[in-house]
């Protein structure tokens, strides 16, 4: 067990852990930021993904060691108010089914309207490959679009 002080959510935070200890479980069971989930543990499903210096991160397989100095950004931090264009898209497609990817879906599309700004549907399908059971990939994709028309790569 050590002691990390960690930068999440532009918040200085220190926690006590074993060094390899998921970031998953830091943020979940010792920080209480339960909007980021657990899937498959084996960083296949993306339901864990999160920002690290700005990039989509698959957190179960992340070690708390390994966080360091990075700015981790979780959903509850990706707007204060929730208002972030992906977000407001997402509720104006009805982009949900039962939900649980979609945290990490949305925190995989910030991630990837930062790197292209205006993406393509092949440019999404390339980038998007986080796994949804209940098949909503192509209301995603439609948010996706929508989100960028309204200036989703400007935020922050
Ligand atoms: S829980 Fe991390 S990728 Fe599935
Ligand atoms: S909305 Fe159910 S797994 Fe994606």
């Amino acid at each position: 067990m050590a002691t990390y002080k960690i930068n999440v959510n532009n918040k200085q935070l220190t926690v006590d852990a074993d060094a390899d200890t998921p970031l998953l479980w830091v943020l979940r069971d010792h920080l209480n930021l339960v909007g980021t989930k657990f899937g498959c543990g084996i960083a296949q499903c993306g339901a864990c993904t999160v920002h690290i210096n700005g990039t989509a991160t698959r957190s179960c397989q992340f070690p708390i060691a390994a966080v360091g100095n990075y700015k981790v950004t979780t959903i509850e931090g990706l707007s204060p108010t929730g208002t972030h264009p992906l977000q407001l898209a997402w509720e104006e497609v009805d982009v949900p089914q039962c939900g649980y990817c979609q945290a990490g879906q949305i925190m995989a599309a910030a991630a990837l309207l930062k790197k292209i700004p205006n993406p393509t549907d092949a440019d999404i399908d390339a980038n998007m490959n986080n796994i949804c059971r209940c098949g909503t990939h192509v209301r995603i994709r439609k948010a996706i679009h929508l989100a960028a028309a309204n200036g989703g790569a400007n935020v922050k």
